[in-house]
């Protein structure tokens, strides 16, 4: 553990994202559901999503960025000392999958774990990671958000199945006595609102049955309308919080990297907030929600593409089922 004075930091030292191939643009969509580019794409800033292929798993889309990750970062499966994935849709309710991401790593015998807080899910497992790290516990973490959601929306539910998509996104953290990586972070959760967003089938309460899926219970359902109100409110007070715990304001912040749900909850959170729009990462149009790795594939995009820079103070914000909500500052080196 750590006793010494010297704090030790933790900096993010490799990135990676993986994407499915298939793209199912807005137009791909069948007649019989009723919708339009125009509406999906006014209503959500969403033009198109990738979704996996059949012989696709949480598993596979996880090692692809978890390979990329390692490779930026130049190290080897078997240097990690703990691996995090944040996902709620894992290959199998049991075994966790981050086990099964830490075997095909050939990661052998390194702890793993998976954090389950819906697309609020990387600001968590970062968070956590931070904190082995902080304590000296362990030096390096593989941190993967992950999600392959449309295995889990109803594709005849046009108010669900558009607004979803598959994708994987990873970082390697290193511990670093130079003052750098996750500054900060706040974290929270109202369950009072956890049934705004519900997979009702499958768990302990209501265990796989007929009538479970006559219900179609065994999807995911959404009060979109709550959540969108629960997320503009909350975006800008956790960015600023953040912000504050790490002795900051948001004029110091470089780019908020927000969870990609809808690119409307960007605008309405950015007019709150003292920070200009055009210095929130947006990919959405692309990807549409792919939940707990909609930011660190954001991330790992605008490093490859040069936008952010290795040197860039930013700061990442989130929201989802739970409901739950977290922010983190993070710097991408010392400064
Ligand atoms: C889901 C969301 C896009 C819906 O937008 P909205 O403006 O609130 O739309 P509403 O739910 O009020 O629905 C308006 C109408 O559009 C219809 N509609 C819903 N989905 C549609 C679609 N894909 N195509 C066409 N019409 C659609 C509804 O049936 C409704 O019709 P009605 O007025 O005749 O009943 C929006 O609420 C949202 O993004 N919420 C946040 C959800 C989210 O991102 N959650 C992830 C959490 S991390």
């Amino acid at each position: 553990m750590n006793n010494r004075s010297t704090p030790i930091y933790g900096q993010i030292t490799g990135w990676g994202a993986y994407v499915p191939e298939k793209v199912l643009t807005n137009h791909d969509f069948p007649p019989e559901l009723e919708t339009s580019d125009e509406w999906i794409f006014q209503r959500t800033g969403i033009r198109a999503r990738r979704i996996a292929a059949p012989d696709e798993t949480t598993c596979t889309l996880s090692l692809h960025a978890s390979r990329a990750a390692l490779t930026q970062a130049g190290v080897q499966a078997a240097e990690l000392d703990l691996i995090i994935v944040a996902t709620s849709t894992p290959d199998h309710h049991t075994p966790p999958v981050s086990s099964q991401l830490q075997h095909s790593l050939g990661a052998t015998d390194v702890p793993a774990f998976v954090i389950v807080t819906g697309c609020t899910g990387f600001v968590y497992a970062l968070s956590t990671a931070y904190q082995f790290i902080h304590s000296g516990a362990y030096r390096t973490i593989l941190v993967v958000g992950v999600e392959l959601l449309s295995r889990f929306v109803d594709w005849t539910d046009r108010s669900m199945c558009v607004l979803f998509g598959d994708a994987a996104g990873a970082v390697v953290i290193q511990a670093t006595e130079r003052a750098c990586g996750l500054r900060s972070f706040v974290l929270g959760s109202d369950g009072s609102q956890s049934e705004q967003i519900m997979m009702h089938g499958g768990g302990s309460a209501h265990p796989f049955s007929q009538e479970v899926l006559d219900n179609r219970q065994q999807y995911v359902q959404m009060n979109g309308r709550e959540v969108f109100k629960f997320a503009t409110r909350i975006v800008g007070p956790a960015c600023e919080q953040a912000a504050a715990k790490a002795g900051l304001t948001l004029a110091d912040i470089d780019w908020i990297i927000p969870h990609q749900a809808n690119l409307r909850i960007i605008q309405a959170a950015a007019k709150t907030m003292d920070f200009p729009l055009e210095r929130f990462v947006v990919n959405i149009e692309h990807y549409a929600n792919t939940s707990a790795a909609s930011i660190p594939l954001a991330l790992t995009e605008n490093l490859a593409n040069g936008r952010i820079l290795p040197t860039d103070r930013l700061l990442l914000v989130a929201f989802g089922a739970g409901l739950t909500w977290g922010a983190a500052v993070v710097e991408m080196s010392p400064r």
